[in-house]
């Protein structure tokens, strides 16, 4: 695993952005995995600075989401199809055909689940996966003692997820209880992985990834079985990393260069 530790939130975002840019500049009909949480909203907004002044074009690229809420449709504000249309798809000009994510109100979702992990093997796979980490742990929608080996299919959300998504619902909703979600299994079939996580709130979580023992428990241990992860932290979010120096020694402020 590849710890950069950065000197602040925006470095962080920075240092992501540049690893999803020069994916796309190795191969500009990449295929993405993208993410959605709070975590990657500045993410996005600096994608989509750097298209507005000609840095990044995304029109060549294919996406697939991580995850979507069972029940909402594309077009509820609250759904991750909504979300991503808002903070990228709409900029960098990726329409349905090519942005793709689970759909919430499939009449059977198991069938969707199956048909979604089927068309990212048919994209080829996945070159890059952008991540964010739950609370407990968590990627995609993958709750602790989601297998390993977990491929796309329905997940229960926790009542821990649910409340910390709550804040993206309006005072009359309730967050969705169900989604669909990439597995964990899928998730290691990516070619690169790069893990975001800024904040406080992340330090437990990315210990117990990063340092803690491979383990359904915590479902980003995980990324220790895969070969090219590449984690991107403010100072908060690693602060309660044992080996900090040691990751900070051998990249230095986020490590300028991919080494
Ligand atoms: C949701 C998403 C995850 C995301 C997590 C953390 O559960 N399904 O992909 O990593 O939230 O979100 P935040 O960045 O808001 O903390």
């Amino acid at each position: 695993m590849r710890v950069l530790i950065c000197h602040d939130a925006a470095a962080a975002v920075a240092r992501a952005a540049q690893i999803l840019q020069d994916t796309v500049a190795a191969r500009p009909e990449a295929v993405l995995g993208l993410a959605t949480g709070g975590t990657m909203e500045p993410l996005y907004a600096l994608l989509r600075a750097r298209i507005a002044d000609g840095a990044l074009d995304l029109r060549q690229v294919t996406t697939f989401n991580l995850d979507e809420y069972v029940g909402l449709a594309a077009d509820h504000p609250q759904s991750y199809a909504a979300t991503m249309r808002r903070l990228l798809f709409d900029t960098a000009g990726i329409g349905p055909d090519r942005g793709h994510l689970p759909d919430g109100t499939a009449s059977d979702p198991v069938t969707e689940a199956r048909a979604y992990e089927a068309a990212i093997t048919a994209a080829g796979g996945i070159d890059l996966q952008v991540l964010g980490i739950g609370r407990n742990g968590h990627i995609g929608f993958n709750e602790p003692t989601s297998s390993l080996g977990s491929r796309t299919r329905v997940k229960t959300l926790t009542e821990d997820t649910r409340r910390a998504n709550a804040r993206f619902f309006g005072a009359q909703e309730t967050a969705p209880e169900f989604a669909i979600t990439m597995g964990i299994g899928t998730v290691l079939d990516a070619r690169a992985c790069l893990l975001l996580a800024t904040g406080p709130e992340k330090a437990r979580p990315v210990a117990a990834a990063v340092e803690g023992p491979l383990s359904a428990a915590c479902p980003a241990s995980a990324l220790q079985l895969h070969p090219d992860a590449t984690l991107v932290l403010d100072p908060a979010a690693a602060a309660d990393l044992r080996l900090r120096d040691y990751y900070q020694l051998v990249h230095p402020d986020g490590g300028k260069a991919r080494l």
